[in-house]
């Protein structure tokens, strides 16, 4: 069954679309999107797909989401496309790719490190060292990361 079958077009926002099939839970959660905010959001899950065989969908109205916002979904949807809609139309339209540097979001995981001291209040960054596949470095000790690691 078609996408537009089961949810229609929306007028502002973001659609994540070419999301790997069964995915979709995953990607809102990594957005910190629980449905708690008030946004309307539609979750396809499994539909046919040209180029993935099945894939999953998320539709968020009223709310577009920045480069910076989405690319950390990298790590669970590498073949994701960030659709900005306005006024119904695709405005614009990228692919996810690993972030640059990733600040405060990530615990480093190793216990040690200063970000990890109870009393340093360090934010956590990591710097992208290798694109395929992804890897981090945390910019205050060193420890290797995959994104998946991070998490
Ligand atoms: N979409 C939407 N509401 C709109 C416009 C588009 O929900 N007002 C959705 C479409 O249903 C599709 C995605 O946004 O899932 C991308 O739309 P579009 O670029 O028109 O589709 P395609 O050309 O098929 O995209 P691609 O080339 O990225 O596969």
């Amino acid at each position: 069954m078609s996408e537009e079958l089961l949810v229609s077009k929306i007028e502002n926002g973001t659609v994540i679309d070419h999301i790997p099939a069964g995915r979709a839970l995953t990607v809102l959660r990594i957005l910190g999107i629980s449905g708690k905010e008030g946004l309307r959001v539609a979750l396809v899950m499994n539909v046919e797909s040209k180029k993935l065989g099945k894939k999953d969908i998320v539709k968020i109205e009223g709310r577009e989401l920045t480069p910076e916002e989405v690319n950390i979904i990298s790590a669970v949807a590498p073949t994701a496309t960030i659709n900005i809609i306005r006024n119904f139309a695709v405005v614009k339209k990228f692919k996810v790719t690993p972030p640059d540097v990733i600040r405060g979001r990530f615990k480093c995981k190793n216990p040690t490190c200063v970000t990890n001291a109870p009393r340093e209040p360090v934010e956590p960054t990591f710097y992208l060292v290798r694109r395929e596949p992804p890897l981090f470095i945390c910019a205050y000790c060193g420890r290797y990361h995959e994104l998946g690691d991070l998490l």
